[in-house]
């Protein structure tokens, strides 16, 4: 991939983020329409992988068919609303290879901790994708990508389903090599850290937490 931002501005998804973005959807429907962009998503994330040819039989000759080239994607999600764009990814890519990143920011220095980390094998000879569905200050994500990147992994894309400019920015700076791909660039970060207009805490909405 060559641009550092691509919004995906398929009619299908922005229709299901505008209902993902109301107040009032339910958590099931929340839940079901994340599982649903994560496959338009996943489809544009994966546009460019490379491919070689295998040779095989159809009942009628042989032929060199296209094939994804190389090890098994890995997916990283960052916990825990990771987690919801995984399970849609997962659907469109079912043997790809899973690791997650946990981490909580220090009330005190406002860093990120690592809490958890368990990445699959290889990480330098695979594909990695990242998802987490908002991508706000961009502190999380950048550090968890610091972490992947001391793990191994090289080749490197960032899934989200709402990016904030600043996010975007504090990305370009950190990781200027790891192409983001979302649904929408929103306006702006509230002083909560909350992506406006945004659609609230991902994770709450989820998992009908609060
Ligand atoms: N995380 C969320 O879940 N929502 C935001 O708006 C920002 C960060």
């Amino acid at each position: 991939m060559t641009e550092h931002l691509t919004v995906v501005e398929h009619p299908l998804v922005q229709h299901k983020l505008t209902l993902m973005r109301e107040k009032d959807t339910s958590t099931k429907t929340f839940r079901q329409l994340l599982r649903e962009i994560a496959h338009l998503l996943a489809y544009e994330v994966t546009r460019e992988l490379p491919m070689t040819t295998k040779t095989i039989d159809t009942p009628l000759c042989p032929m060199d068919a296209p094939m994804i080239e190389g090890k098994k994607l890995a997916l990283i999600s960052i916990l825990r609303a990771g987690n919801g764009l995984l399970d849609g990814i997962l659907d469109l890519v079912p043997a790809a290879r899973v690791g997650f990143v946990g981490l909580y920011r220090d009330p005190e220095t406002l860093q990120p901790v690592k809490y958890y980390f368990k990445v699959p094998d290889a990480l330098e000879e695979r594909i990695t994708i990242v998802v987490d569905p908002m991508l706000a200050t961009g502190n999380s994500s950048a550090a968890a990508i610091d972490m992947l990147k001391e793990a191994g992994a090289k080749n490197i894309r960032f899934l989200c389903l709402l990016a904030a400019p600043e996010g975007v920015a504090r990305m370009k700076e950190a990781h200027p090599d790891v192409p983001i791909v979302t649904a929408s660039l929103d306006d702006h970060l509230n002083d909560h850290g909350y992506i406006v207009p945004g659609l609230g805490d991902a994770g709450d909405r989820m998992y009908g937490t609060k």
